[in-house]
């Protein structure tokens, strides 16, 4: 029998304690031991938990207990979770957790932790929830370079988005809902803004390249000023708007990596990923583009992966499996203002021509049309060029007089 611990009774945690009682026997012949959760770390009280009699307050109970050989975190955040995490590491207990922000903040100095002590450091499901994609990535398409990982990495946007789209919600309007319905939190900031998706393709871009990528590093754009009108645009220009994670490897060896809105094309995959689901497309130079498609986030889901990882890390409490990137001081991220795309753009005009003075100073645009469009506002997308062109040519076209209502990147996805 092999006793474990949980840091953690919110959704996921409850989800890993049922599922791991509920399904005993099979876990069982999976991980070749029996699983007991021995101790439940919460500050609240659960009288009424099947688990009550063994929830604890004290931190020390799991780390000073040697028969817990594999620690579950799923407190979320940094604080403390980073300390119980390492200090369990480092008395040789294996931990899961499904923490993106740990991982994406603390990965590089958290698996040095595991690898000094002998122990495993596993989050599967700190990207994509119930989608394999770490083990994926790191194991089963260990013979490609990555050329390439785009991803809808939070299913909040992906939810609010696929209102607007489909039922012409307004932002506000589909935000709402999603927090009615539980999917976005009261402050919804970390999704909106873009910071969870950059988490996550920050941990995606450690795994596959190798080095740590920290999210201070990475540009990250929400979905706070996309609007209806917006989304007309991508529908004239034969797309979708979708909020994508991506990580691009460079010929100079630098990575790309960004989060930004973006204008997918009916043609990619991702443009048919929708609610509150994700799908993340990996383009390996061998295998060409791999899609992994699933519910991103969830009790079940979410728990699902990450008792899978304490079952691999039953099944190596005496070796490690190789899991690892190295710190890094952020040299071999490519400044965004050198990223390049074609873009949408959106504008009006007061006085004078709209669409003349966009092609005057852009060159080769193409205009898109929507219904009841004002007769001042006009809407085109450029040719490919950097962000630091862009910035300057929208800041000729604002000299001009034009009114910039909105850019979002054109994906090549
Ligand atoms: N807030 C996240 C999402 C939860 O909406 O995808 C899963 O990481």
């Amino acid at each position: 029998m092999i006793q474990i611990a949980i840091m953690g009774y919110g959704v996921v945690g409850s989800g890993v304690a049922e599922i791991i009682s509920t399904h005993k026997q099979s876990l069982a012949k999976k991980a070749k031991e029996e699983i007991q959760i021995k101790h439940i770390l919460d500050l609240r009280e659960f009288p009424d938990s099947p688990f009550a009699h063994i929830f604890t307050k004290d931190f020390n109970d799991i780390l000073n207990d040697d028969d817990v050989k594999v620690v579950v975190e799923v407190m979320g955040g940094v604080k403390p979770a980073f300390e119980f995490v390492k200090a369990c590491l480092e008395k040789g207990k294996s931990v899961v957790t499904s923490n993106k922000e740990l991982v994406a903040k603390k990965g590089a100095e958290l698996l040095a932790a595991a690898q000094k002590a002998n122990a495993n450091f596993l989050f599967e499901a700190s990207v994509g929830g119930g989608i394999p994609i770490i083990r994926p990535l790191n194991q089963c398409l260990a013979a490609n370079d990555v050329d390439e990982i785009a991803g809808i990495l939070n299913g909040t946007t992906n939810f609010i988005l696929t209102k607007m789209i489909r039922e012409q919600m307004s932002f506000k309007d589909a935000l709402a809902l999603a927090q009615s319905l539980g999917y976005a939190e009261r402050d919804p900031s970390a999704d909106v803004n873009g910071d969870d998706a950059c988490r996550k393709i920050c941990i995606l871009a450690s795994l596959a390249y190798g080095k740590h990528i920290y999210p201070d590093n990475i540009y990250t754009e929400g979905i706070t000023s996309i609007t209806l009108e917006d989304v007309e645009y991508a529908a004239a220009w034969g797309g979708v708007i979708k909020l994508i994670g991506e990580v691009k490897h460079l010929e100079s060896g630098k990575k790309d990596v960004f989060v930004a809105p973006m204008f997918i094309s009916h043609d990619s995959q991702l443009s048919s990923v929708d609610d509150v689901f994700n799908g993340i497309m990996v383009r390996g130079d061998s295998t060409g583009d791999v899609v992994f498609y699933g519910k991103g986030a969830g009790k079940l889901p979410t728990a699902s992966a990450v008792v899978a990882d304490v079952i691999d890390c039953i099944k190596h409490l005496d070796s490690r499996k190789y899991l690892f990137w190295a710190d890094s001081n952020g040299e071999d991220v490519e400044p965004y203002e050198n990223s390049v795309a074609a873009m949408y753009i959106r504008v009006t005009q007061d006085k004078g021509n709209a669409y003349e003075t966009a092609q005057q100073v852009f060159g080769n645009i193409r205009r898109l049309t929507r219904n009841n469009a004002t007769a001042n506002e006009c809407a085109f997308v450029t040719d490919e060029m950097s962000i630091k062109e862009l910035r300057a040519k929208i800041s000729q076209l604002t000299d001009n007089g034009v009114n910039v209502l909105n850019s979002i990147r054109i994906g090549d996805l």
